[in-house]
């Protein structure tokens, strides 16, 4: 649809939990996550392994800055620091209201990921490359 092509935005940021997400509450944060981006048009894909998480969120403007200040809001984690903020064109996660890859499913799909989600800036550039690899398994 023109209207959205012309205000999609992707936002990506690292953050650091402030107390170890057990799998259980990583269900949990994953199933609101999914079921409200779902409801609000947002896509994305979202990694935790070894207390940091790095999400990408895709979506009309409007709609990401309302999920940011939430997200920065949120007293389990610690935001780091944003990745990157771009139009696109196109969505690279269309069918992903939210994926999840917890440590094992970064072993398994992207091992080169591996350790990047520590925090350090100079990994940037290839932790923003790995994460939005990703996408190239919902198309395989
Ligand atoms: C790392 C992390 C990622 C999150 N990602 C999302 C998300 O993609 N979508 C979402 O709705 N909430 C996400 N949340 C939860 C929000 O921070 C917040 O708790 C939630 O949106 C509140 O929803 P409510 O206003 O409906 O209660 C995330 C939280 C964390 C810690």
């Amino acid at each position: 649809m023109q209207v959205e092509k012309q205000s999609l935005i992707e936002f990506s940021y690292i953050s650091r939990a402030k107390d170890p997400f057990s799998k259980l509450q990583l269900i949990q944060l994953f199933d609101k996550a999914f079921n409200s981006n779902t409801a609000n048009q947002i896509t994305g894909v979202l990694f935790y392994e070894n207390r940091y998480f790095a999400q990408i969120l895709e979506g009309s403007r409007e709609d990401i800055s309302h999920l940011w200040k939430k997200i920065q809001n949120d007293n389990r984690h610690v935001i780091i620091r944003e990745l990157d903020f771009r139009a696109i064109d196109e969505r690279a996660f269309p069918n992903w209201g939210m994926r999840f890859f917890g440590a094992d499913r970064i072993a398994k799909y992207i091992p080169g990921l591996r350790g990047c989600l520590n925090g350090l800036s100079d990994n940037d550039t290839k932790l923003l490359t790995l994460m939005r690899s990703v996408a190239a398994l919902d198309k395989s």
